[in-house]
């Protein structure tokens, strides 16, 4: 076609110019160094311009969850990554972007984003050998434990009833407003509970163990909590005035 003519005609160029002036620069047209999109290989380059706006730059302190959070990776795994990194979330602000699903990266590009966070932000040769919780639940959850390990887990920072803790007269955000579980999937919530906010002071699932008696929270625990966060859930949130008209 007319791209195939003109680049050849453009390296035809390159080849008579490249003596004199090494191809550096061709008026009108885009240096060597210029990529189609579709070729950028590198992981910063395509994590910087498709994931940093909403997963912070660095893959921490962004609005969504920590990618560059040892746990996370371990957790989830390359292929759950590439995965969810192709189809996104459906009804969250996680979009698709698998070109086969209407997003602009191939899919080894996205193999190359879920490869690099291994590699940049996995745990390198820790050897712990924790038992970690599993990716999926294994269970629907129990919202009525799930209130009770709650109160164990999360209260102290999060209020006795989710909606905040106010702290010289400001709150710190509801985790139960409606609006904000409609934008979350159940399977996000459950990755922030088990992997945590690395650096923004919400603690992975072991929950700060620090002072005594405090212990990690049971795989059961976190499913239950999920359940019953989920049950703040309404059928139309952000409406304020009844759908039933008359
Ligand atoms: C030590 C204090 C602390 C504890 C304990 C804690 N959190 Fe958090 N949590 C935070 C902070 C701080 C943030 C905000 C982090 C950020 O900016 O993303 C947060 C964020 C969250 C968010 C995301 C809110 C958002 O806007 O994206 C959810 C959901 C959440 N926590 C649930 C829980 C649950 C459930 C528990 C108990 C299992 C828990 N947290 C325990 C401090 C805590
Ligand atoms: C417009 C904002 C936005 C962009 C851009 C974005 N994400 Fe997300 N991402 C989210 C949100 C929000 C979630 C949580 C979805 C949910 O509720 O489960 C998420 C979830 C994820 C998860 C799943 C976390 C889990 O629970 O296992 C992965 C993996 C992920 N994103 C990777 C990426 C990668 C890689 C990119 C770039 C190629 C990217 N995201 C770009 C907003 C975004």
């Amino acid at each position: 076609m007319n791209r195939l003519r003109l680049s050849g005609s453009f390296l035809a160029m390159c080849a008579l110019l490249l003596a004199s002036t090494g191809c550096k620069s061709v008026p009108g047209r885009p240096g060597p160094q210029a990529m189609r999109p579709s070729e950028v290989m590198s992981f910063p380059v395509l994590y910087n311009q498709n994931c940093a706006a909403c997963h912070g730059e660095g893959g921490r302190n962004g609005a969504a969850i920590s990618l560059a959070n040892p746990i996370y990776l371990q957790v989830a795994g390359v292929d759950k990554i590439e995965q969810i990194t192709a189809n996104g979330v459906p009804k969250s602000l996680m979009p698709p972007f698998a070109k086969s699903k209407g997003g602009m990266l191939t899919d080894q590009q996205i193999g190359v984003i879920a490869l690099g966070m291994e590699a940049n932000w996995g745990n390198v040769g820790s050897g712990s050998n924790e038992k970690l919780p599993a990716y999926t639940a294994a269970t629907q959850g129990n919202a009525a434990n799930g209130a009770q390990a709650y109160q164990t887990f999360c209260a102290r920072c999060h209020g006795a009833d989710g909606t905040g803790v106010k702290t010289n007269g400001v709150n710190s955000g509801s985790i139960v407003d409606p609006s904000y579980l409609a934008l979350v999937s159940d399977q996000g919530l459950r990755s922030l509970i088990i992997a945590g906010q690395p650096g923004q002071g919400m603690p992975n699932w072991k929950s700060d163990i620090s002072g005594s008696g405090a212990r990690a929270m049971t795989d059961q625990e976190i499913t239950d909590v999920v359940a019953w966060l989920a049950s703040h859930r309404i059928a139309s949130p952000g409406q304020p005035y009844a759908t039933s008209i008359d």
